[in-house]
């Protein structure tokens, strides 16, 4: 196998589950690839800092920038706008391509980083940017790129659906909640980013540069949070059929004043009725419903936040990050090599 040598800059939730991962899965990663991937360092503040995972200690370093020079993958999972922003445009300048889950930075200077990497030719990936595990970048900026999007609708923070959920089924505060939430791994590092749904509305602001092929700045996308939710609100909501929800929509709208065509997107905490299939959405999980002109309606739901679950999407990316290195082209490509047998009928046990 060739090697491919892939940088990891961060080991918080995330970093350390995307490493885990990546070690414990090593031979089929260099099977589906067709290269070994050789994770070279993860770069984090502090070395003497508790870690998800159990991870061999030589491989952290505090000097992310000598990683990012030997690196032909770099992936970035510090999160906040600098140093994250300097790195990623060290690794691009430098050759390499980059995988990260940094919503912040992509709604905050995406356009700088997306036009680095097309002058030098880099590719920037960022599945988990957005509603952790699921898929919905490549649905909608590869399977839709050819239909008329409509409208997105739906829940993209698992923080506050996670708080909100709490506060509806068990009747938990919002502070304890929020303390539950950032104990799992949900939050963010400051989770007034969630809280106050500016995480949401760098989620909008992605959404819909993707969806409509524009951009969306992300000074105009209407933000409320749901720091004003009260129990009593969420009691309330339920005696009346309804759940509250912090839901996101961008949709293509006319202006009915001038007739012009445009954009809207906006976070807010809506009342959800309890037969629509978003009050079904609890803990963490988003779901993103997406209305296209000839497609119609599609779903995507499951784990918006979490450890391994975002590092499912990390390394989504990473695989295709590497198989464009390895292979060229875009980096898709069929698994040929695990050469797994098929099994009898009576190799059935589960029942759904
Ligand atoms: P986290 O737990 O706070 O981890 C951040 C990691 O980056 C830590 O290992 C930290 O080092 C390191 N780091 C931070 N600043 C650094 C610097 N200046 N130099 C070197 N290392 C630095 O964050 P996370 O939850 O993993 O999130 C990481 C990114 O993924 C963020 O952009 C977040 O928005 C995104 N994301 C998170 C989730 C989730 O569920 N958590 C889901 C989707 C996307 P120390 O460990 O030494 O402090
Ligand atoms: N803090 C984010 C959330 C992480 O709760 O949704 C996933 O982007």
């Amino acid at each position: 196998y060739r090697n491919v040598r892939v940088a990891l800059l961060g080991g918080g939730t995330v970093g350390a589950q995307v490493a885990r991962l990546l070690l414990e899965h090593k031979e089929e990663f260099a099977s589906r690839v067709g290269a070994s991937l050789e994770l070279t360092g993860i770069a984090v503040r502090n070395l003497d800092a508790a870690r998800s995972a159990d991870l061999p200690k030589e491989l952290f370093t505090t000097d992310a920038e000598s990683l990012i020079l030997g690196a032909d993958i770099v992936i970035e999972v510090m999160g906040g706008l600098e140093p994250a922003r300097s790195y990623i445009l060290q690794a691009i300048n430098s050759g390499a391509d980059v995988v990260t889950a940094n919503k912040a930075l992509l709604a905050t200077h995406g356009t700088e980083l997306f036009e680095a990497a097309e002058r030098v030719g880099a590719q920037l990936y960022f599945e988990a940017a957005v509603a952790g595990a699921i898929p919905i970048i490549r649905p909608l900026r590869e399977s839709l790129a050819g239909d008329r999007v409509k409208r997105i609708m739906g829940i993209v923070n698992g923080t506050t659906n996670y708080i909100l959920d709490k506060m509806d089924t068990e009747g938990a505060s919002f502070d304890d909640a929020l303390a539950v939430a950032t104990e799992l791994g949900y939050a963010e590092a400051d989770p007034t980013a969630d809280v106050d749904a500016f995480d949401a509305a760098q989620k909008a602001s992605i959404l819909a540069s993707l969806a409509f092929h524009t951009t969306i700045p992300l000074e105009s996308v209407h933000r409320e949070g749901i720091r004003a939710i009260s129990g009593k609100t969420v009691e309330l909501a339920k005696k009346a059929g309804y759940v509250v929800k912090l839901l996101a929509v961008c949709e293509r709208l006319t202006d009915p004043a001038t007739g012009e065509e445009g954009v809207s997107a906006r976070v807010y905490p809506a009342l959800i009725s309890r037969e629509h299939p978003l009050a079904a959405v609890h803990k963490a999980n988003n779901a993103v419903f997406v209305e296209a002109e000839a497609a119609g309606s599609l779903m995507f739901y499951g784990a918006g936040a979490g450890g391994p679950e975002t590092a499912s999407a990390v390394l989504g990316d990473l695989v295709s990050a590497a198989r464009r290195h390895v292979i060229g082209g875009p980096g898709l490509g069929a698994s040929t090599h695990a050469n797994l047998p098929v099994l009898p009928i009576s190799a059935i046990t589960t029942r759904y």
